[in-house]
């Protein structure tokens, strides 16, 4: 059992130190990718307030394909430049969506979503997974989470 005493009222500041923290805590040594994706998407799940899905999209063949994740069930394969996660995954930057339904293209996988932050994973330069988050409140996300989930990102580059 994996106990993480995350304070989730924390400022984010030290929310997402924590929480990074604890991923890198929980994925060190680890090689099986699937087993760090599943465990941080619960981390993610357990930690952050006012989200309704957290996950993963690993870059396959030049595809999304739907990874571990906490949430309802999801889109499977999303297209490079498809989507807040295919525009993420073929420009390699963050994307941080006030308003989903603002966004071109925008693909709704649970109906109750309202804003989304969805991070790159790199490794030597290239995508190879996104980090997908969803809120049911309208500008949930702001740069203080771009810059904690980008912090996850780093630590994941090479455990996924
Ligand atoms: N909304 C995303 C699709 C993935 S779901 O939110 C889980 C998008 O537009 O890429």
């Amino acid at each position: 059992m994996y106990e993480f005493a995350i304070n989730t009222s924390a400022p984010k500041a030290e929310l997402y130190r924590e929480l990074v923290q604890s991923a890198d805590a929980l994925t060190a040594g680890e090689s099986d990718g699937v087993a760090n994706m599943a465990n941080v998407a619960a981390l993610l799940w357990q930690s952050l307030p006012d989200v309704n899905w957290a996950g993963f999209y690993r870059m396959v063949e030049r595809e999304l394909v739907l990874g571990p994740f906490q949430g309802k069930a999801a889109c499977i394969r999303i297209a490079l430049g498809a989507g807040v996660c295919g525009t993420a995954a073929a420009t390699g930057k963050t994307q941080l969506v006030e308003d989903v339904h603002a966004f071109p293209g925008h693909i709704a996988c649970d109906a109750a979503s309202a804003s989304e932050l969805v991070v790159p994973v790199k490794r030597d330069g290239n995508v190879i997974a996104v980090i997908d988050l969803d809120s049911p409140s309208p500008s949930r996300f702001d740069t203080d989470d771009a810059a904690g989930i980008e912090a996850l990102a780093e630590i994941l580059s090479e455990r996924i």
